[in-house]
Protein backbone atom coordinates (compact mmCIF):
# COMPACT_ATOMS: atom_id res chain seq x y z
CA UNK A 1 0.00 0.00 0.00
CA UNK A 2 1.42 3.69 -0.46
CA UNK A 3 3.17 2.53 -3.48
CA UNK A 4 1.84 5.89 -5.41
CA UNK A 5 1.46 7.95 -3.12
CA UNK A 6 2.10 11.22 -4.34
CA UNK A 7 1.29 10.66 -8.08
CA UNK A 8 -1.63 12.16 -9.98
CA UNK A 9 -2.56 9.77 -12.67
CA UNK A 10 -4.42 10.36 -15.76
CA UNK A 11 -5.94 7.34 -17.05
CA UNK A 12 -7.75 6.98 -20.85
CA UNK A 13 -10.41 4.54 -21.58
CA UNK A 14 -11.00 4.04 -17.63
CA UNK A 15 -14.45 2.94 -17.63
CA UNK A 16 -14.04 -0.58 -18.21
CA UNK A 17 -11.63 -3.42 -18.85
CA UNK A 18 -7.59 -3.17 -18.63
CA UNK A 19 -8.34 1.14 -17.98
CA UNK A 20 -10.58 0.30 -15.37
CA UNK A 21 -8.58 -2.59 -13.35
CA UNK A 22 -5.36 0.18 -13.47
CA UNK A 23 -7.60 2.78 -12.52
CA UNK A 24 -8.46 0.48 -9.14
CA UNK A 25 -4.57 -0.45 -8.93
CA UNK A 26 -3.37 3.31 -8.64
CA UNK A 27 -6.36 3.53 -6.30
CA UNK A 28 -5.48 0.73 -3.97
CA UNK A 29 -1.43 2.79 -4.07
CA UNK A 30 -2.71 5.90 -2.44
CA UNK A 31 -2.33 7.99 -6.09
CA UNK A 32 -4.60 10.21 -7.21
CA UNK A 33 -6.70 9.47 -10.50
CA UNK A 34 -8.54 11.32 -13.02
CA UNK A 35 -10.09 9.16 -15.39
CA UNK A 36 -11.62 9.35 -19.24
CA UNK A 37 -13.72 7.72 -21.41
CA UNK A 38 -15.82 8.51 -24.35
CA UNK A 39 -18.69 6.29 -22.98
CA UNK A 40 -20.57 8.82 -20.56
CA UNK A 41 -22.66 5.94 -19.02
CA UNK A 42 -20.10 3.86 -17.85
CA UNK A 43 -17.69 6.07 -16.93
CA UNK A 44 -20.27 8.12 -14.28
CA UNK A 45 -21.84 4.63 -12.66
CA UNK A 46 -17.61 3.79 -12.23
CA UNK A 47 -16.82 7.25 -11.22
CA UNK A 48 -19.50 7.76 -8.52
CA UNK A 49 -18.98 3.91 -7.55
CA UNK A 50 -14.98 4.92 -6.91
CA UNK A 51 -16.34 8.08 -5.56
CA UNK A 52 -18.37 6.79 -2.88
CA UNK A 53 -15.55 4.74 -1.42
CA UNK A 54 -13.87 7.80 -0.51
CA UNK A 55 -11.01 7.30 -3.61
CA UNK A 56 -9.42 10.61 -4.60
CA UNK A 57 -10.41 11.19 -7.99
CA UNK A 58 -11.84 13.38 -10.76
CA UNK A 59 -13.08 12.50 -14.22
CA UNK A 60 -14.53 13.50 -17.16
CA UNK A 61 -16.42 12.79 -20.34
CA UNK A 62 -13.81 12.82 -23.07
CA UNK A 63 -13.03 11.42 -26.30
CA UNK A 64 -8.97 11.14 -27.02
CA UNK A 65 -9.07 11.65 -31.07
CA UNK A 66 -10.40 15.64 -29.36
CA UNK A 67 -7.05 17.23 -28.46
CA UNK A 68 -9.19 20.54 -27.74
CA UNK A 69 -11.16 18.36 -25.01
CA UNK A 70 -7.97 16.52 -24.07
CA UNK A 71 -6.21 19.56 -23.38
CA UNK A 72 -9.27 20.86 -20.97
CA UNK A 73 -9.35 17.72 -19.47
CA UNK A 74 -5.52 17.93 -18.24
CA UNK A 75 -6.35 21.32 -17.31
CA UNK A 76 -9.45 20.26 -15.13
CA UNK A 77 -7.54 17.28 -13.64
CA UNK A 78 -4.87 19.70 -12.96
CA UNK A 79 -7.14 21.82 -10.81
CA UNK A 80 -8.73 18.63 -9.24
CA UNK A 81 -6.38 16.56 -8.14
CA UNK A 82 -2.74 18.67 -9.11
CA UNK A 83 -0.44 18.52 -11.46
CA UNK A 84 -0.48 15.32 -13.43
CA UNK A 85 2.72 13.25 -13.06
CA UNK A 86 1.94 10.21 -14.82
CA UNK A 87 0.02 9.46 -17.93
CA UNK A 88 -1.71 5.57 -18.90
CA UNK A 89 -2.81 5.57 -22.44
CA UNK A 90 -4.89 2.86 -22.64
CA UNK A 91 -8.03 3.71 -25.13
CA UNK A 92 -7.75 1.89 -27.91
CA UNK A 93 -10.01 -0.32 -30.15
CA UNK A 94 -9.88 -3.29 -32.45
CA UNK A 95 -10.00 -1.99 -36.05
CA UNK A 96 -9.89 -5.41 -37.66
CA UNK A 97 -9.86 -6.41 -41.69
CA UNK A 98 -8.25 -7.87 -44.73
CA UNK A 99 -6.17 -5.27 -46.26
CA UNK A 100 -7.45 -4.66 -49.49
CA UNK A 101 -10.99 -4.46 -47.70
CA UNK A 102 -10.29 -1.94 -45.41
CA UNK A 103 -12.15 1.25 -45.84
CA UNK A 104 -10.41 4.77 -45.64
CA UNK A 105 -12.94 5.43 -42.69
CA UNK A 106 -11.47 2.37 -41.01
CA UNK A 107 -8.22 3.73 -41.70
CA UNK A 108 -8.61 6.72 -40.15
CA UNK A 109 -10.36 5.53 -37.37
CA UNK A 110 -7.67 3.27 -35.93
CA UNK A 111 -4.92 5.37 -36.32
CA UNK A 112 -6.83 8.22 -34.92
CA UNK A 113 -7.66 6.60 -31.73
CA UNK A 114 -4.71 3.87 -31.17
CA UNK A 115 -1.91 6.34 -31.79
CA UNK A 116 -2.77 9.93 -32.66
CA UNK A 117 -5.06 9.72 -30.07
CA UNK A 118 -2.19 8.50 -27.40
CA UNK A 119 -0.31 11.48 -29.01
CA UNK A 120 -3.00 13.87 -28.06
CA UNK A 121 -2.43 13.00 -24.28
CA UNK A 122 0.73 13.07 -24.43
CA UNK A 123 1.12 16.45 -26.23
CA UNK A 124 -1.33 17.83 -23.30
CA UNK A 125 0.99 16.03 -20.35
CA UNK A 126 4.06 16.67 -21.63
CA UNK A 127 5.23 20.41 -21.02
CA UNK A 128 3.60 19.57 -17.29
CA UNK A 129 5.92 16.69 -17.17
CA UNK A 130 8.94 18.76 -17.86
CA UNK A 131 8.35 21.88 -16.04
CA UNK A 132 7.93 19.55 -12.67
CA UNK A 133 11.38 17.75 -13.77
CA UNK A 134 9.81 14.40 -13.42
CA UNK A 135 6.91 12.20 -14.76
CA UNK A 136 5.34 8.28 -16.10
CA UNK A 137 3.83 7.91 -19.45
CA UNK A 138 2.70 4.26 -19.92
CA UNK A 139 1.14 3.06 -23.39
CA UNK A 140 -0.84 0.39 -23.37
CA UNK A 141 0.25 -0.98 -26.75
CA UNK A 142 -0.85 -4.89 -27.61
CA UNK A 143 1.89 -8.13 -28.56
CA UNK A 144 0.27 -6.81 -32.03
CA UNK A 145 3.19 -4.22 -31.64
CA UNK A 146 5.76 -6.47 -32.88
CA UNK A 147 3.29 -9.75 -34.38
CA UNK A 148 0.92 -10.06 -36.89
CA UNK A 149 -2.13 -11.78 -36.84
CA UNK A 150 -3.70 -12.46 -40.44
CA UNK A 151 -6.70 -10.23 -41.21
CA UNK A 152 -6.24 -7.92 -38.25
CA UNK A 153 -5.39 -4.88 -40.65
CA UNK A 154 -4.64 -2.02 -39.78
CA UNK A 155 -4.76 -2.10 -36.26
CA UNK A 156 -1.30 -3.92 -35.52
CA UNK A 157 0.57 -1.08 -37.89
CA UNK A 158 -0.86 1.55 -35.47
CA UNK A 159 0.24 -0.46 -32.38
CA UNK A 160 3.61 -1.24 -34.19
CA UNK A 161 3.65 2.66 -34.59
CA UNK A 162 2.63 3.39 -30.54
CA UNK A 163 5.38 1.65 -29.34
CA UNK A 164 7.95 3.79 -31.93
CA UNK A 165 6.35 6.90 -30.27
CA UNK A 166 7.07 4.97 -26.77
CA UNK A 167 11.14 4.96 -27.82
CA UNK A 168 11.48 8.58 -29.77
CA UNK A 169 9.33 10.04 -26.96
CA UNK A 170 11.40 7.61 -24.14
CA UNK A 171 14.42 9.05 -25.41
CA UNK A 172 13.54 12.43 -26.33
CA UNK A 173 12.50 13.71 -22.40
CA UNK A 174 14.73 11.17 -20.65
CA UNK A 175 17.05 13.96 -19.78
CA UNK A 176 14.14 15.90 -18.05
CA UNK A 177 12.81 13.54 -15.94
CA UNK A 178 10.31 11.62 -18.16
CA UNK A 179 10.42 7.77 -18.62
CA UNK A 180 8.01 6.46 -20.83
CA UNK A 181 7.31 2.71 -21.59
CA UNK A 182 4.70 0.45 -22.85
CA UNK A 183 2.80 -3.15 -22.07
CA UNK A 184 2.29 -5.53 -24.22
CA UNK A 185 -0.65 -7.61 -23.25
CA UNK A 186 -1.75 -10.40 -25.37
CA UNK A 187 -5.24 -11.76 -24.75
CA UNK A 188 -7.39 -10.19 -21.85
CA UNK A 189 -10.36 -11.09 -20.87
CA UNK A 190 -12.26 -7.64 -21.27
CA UNK A 191 -15.36 -6.32 -23.45
CA UNK A 192 -12.75 -5.95 -26.87
CA UNK A 193 -11.80 -10.10 -26.21
CA UNK A 194 -15.50 -11.06 -26.32
CA UNK A 195 -16.69 -8.64 -29.01
CA UNK A 196 -13.42 -10.22 -30.49
CA UNK A 197 -14.90 -13.76 -30.49
CA UNK A 198 -18.61 -12.57 -31.54
CA UNK A 199 -17.03 -11.77 -34.41
CA UNK A 200 -16.64 -15.43 -35.54
CA UNK A 201 -18.91 -17.64 -36.49
CA UNK A 202 -19.31 -19.93 -33.40
CA UNK A 203 -18.03 -17.60 -30.57
CA UNK A 204 -17.48 -20.24 -28.23
CA UNK A 205 -15.07 -22.06 -30.72
CA UNK A 206 -13.16 -19.09 -31.37
CA UNK A 207 -12.73 -18.60 -27.30
CA UNK A 208 -11.66 -21.94 -26.57
CA UNK A 209 -8.99 -21.76 -29.68
CA UNK A 210 -7.80 -18.69 -27.95
CA UNK A 211 -7.50 -20.49 -24.99
CA UNK A 212 -5.86 -23.16 -26.77
CA UNK A 213 -2.79 -20.52 -28.10
CA UNK A 214 -1.67 -20.11 -24.53
CA UNK A 215 0.84 -22.22 -22.45
CA UNK A 216 -1.10 -21.97 -19.24
CA UNK A 217 -4.45 -22.57 -21.38
CA UNK A 218 -5.99 -19.41 -19.91
CA UNK A 219 -5.66 -15.62 -21.19
CA UNK A 220 -5.17 -12.55 -18.95
CA UNK A 221 -7.16 -11.10 -16.34
CA UNK A 222 -7.01 -7.27 -16.32
CA UNK A 223 -5.82 -7.49 -12.69
CA UNK A 224 -2.67 -8.57 -14.22
CA UNK A 225 -1.99 -5.99 -16.60
CA UNK A 226 -2.79 -3.35 -13.81
CA UNK A 227 -0.27 -5.07 -11.46
CA UNK A 228 2.51 -4.54 -13.64
CA UNK A 229 1.20 -0.97 -14.93
CA UNK A 230 1.51 0.43 -10.83
CA UNK A 231 5.06 -1.21 -10.41
CA UNK A 232 6.34 0.40 -13.87
CA UNK A 233 4.59 4.14 -13.26
CA UNK A 234 5.97 3.66 -9.76
CA UNK A 235 9.23 4.58 -8.25
CA UNK A 236 10.30 1.34 -8.19
CA UNK A 237 12.06 0.86 -11.91
CA UNK A 238 13.48 4.80 -12.04
CA UNK A 239 15.88 3.55 -14.82
CA UNK A 240 13.33 1.65 -17.13
CA UNK A 241 12.40 4.21 -20.01
CA UNK A 242 11.65 3.60 -23.97
CA UNK A 243 10.99 0.00 -23.40
CA UNK A 244 8.30 -2.70 -23.35
CA UNK A 245 7.37 -5.20 -21.11
CA UNK A 246 5.36 -7.88 -22.93
CA UNK A 247 2.70 -9.44 -20.50
CA UNK A 248 1.30 -12.45 -22.40
CA UNK A 249 1.52 -15.85 -20.62
CA UNK A 250 4.12 -16.66 -23.37
CA UNK A 251 2.02 -16.68 -25.95
CA UNK A 252 4.51 -14.81 -28.48
CA UNK A 253 7.81 -16.77 -27.76
CA UNK A 254 6.29 -20.12 -29.00
CA UNK A 255 7.34 -21.38 -32.13
CA UNK A 256 3.87 -23.07 -32.64
CA UNK A 257 1.45 -23.92 -29.55
CA UNK A 258 2.15 -27.42 -28.05
N1 LIG B 1 -8.37 -6.96 -24.34
C1 LIG B 1 -7.33 -7.41 -25.00
O1 LIG B 1 -7.24 -8.62 -25.33
C2 LIG B 1 -6.17 -6.48 -25.33
C3 LIG B 1 -4.98 -7.08 -25.77
C4 LIG B 1 -3.90 -6.26 -26.10
C5 LIG B 1 -4.01 -4.91 -25.98
N2 LIG B 1 -5.18 -4.33 -25.57
C6 LIG B 1 -5.24 -2.86 -25.49
O2 LIG B 1 -5.59 -2.48 -24.17
C7 LIG B 1 -6.33 -1.27 -24.21
C8 LIG B 1 -7.64 -1.44 -23.43
O3 LIG B 1 -8.35 -2.52 -24.00
P1 LIG B 1 -9.62 -3.19 -23.27
O4 LIG B 1 -9.64 -4.59 -23.69
O5 LIG B 1 -9.65 -2.84 -21.83
O6 LIG B 1 -10.79 -2.42 -24.06
P2 LIG B 1 -12.32 -2.14 -23.66
O7 LIG B 1 -13.04 -2.04 -24.96
O8 LIG B 1 -12.79 -3.10 -22.62
O9 LIG B 1 -12.24 -0.69 -22.98
C9 LIG B 1 -11.73 0.40 -23.72
C10 LIG B 1 -12.32 1.67 -23.19
O10 LIG B 1 -11.77 2.74 -24.00
C11 LIG B 1 -12.82 3.64 -24.30
N3 LIG B 1 -12.48 4.35 -25.55
C12 LIG B 1 -12.38 3.82 -26.79
N4 LIG B 1 -12.11 4.78 -27.68
C13 LIG B 1 -12.02 5.94 -26.98
C14 LIG B 1 -11.77 7.27 -27.35
N5 LIG B 1 -11.58 7.62 -28.63
N6 LIG B 1 -11.72 8.22 -26.39
C15 LIG B 1 -11.94 7.88 -25.08
N7 LIG B 1 -12.21 6.63 -24.68
C16 LIG B 1 -12.25 5.66 -25.62
C17 LIG B 1 -14.06 2.78 -24.45
O11 LIG B 1 -15.26 3.54 -24.28
C18 LIG B 1 -13.85 1.75 -23.34
O12 LIG B 1 -14.46 2.13 -22.13
C19 LIG B 1 -6.52 -0.93 -25.70
O13 LIG B 1 -5.56 0.01 -26.10
C20 LIG B 1 -6.29 -2.25 -26.38
O14 LIG B 1 -5.84 -2.10 -27.72
C21 LIG B 1 -6.27 -5.11 -25.22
Amino acid sequence: MGRLTGKRIFITGAAQGIGLAIARGCLAENASVYLIDRDEALLSTVGNELRSMGANLGYRVADITDATAIEQAVADASSKIGPINALINNAGVNVFSEPLQTSDEDWDRCFDINLKGAWNCCKAVLPGMTEQGHGAILNIASTHAFTIIPHTFPYPLAKHALLGMTKALGLEYAARGVRVNAIAPGYVATQKAIDYWNSFPDPVAAETETMKLHPGGRIATPEEIALAAVFMISDECPFMNATCLTIDGGLSVQQHPA
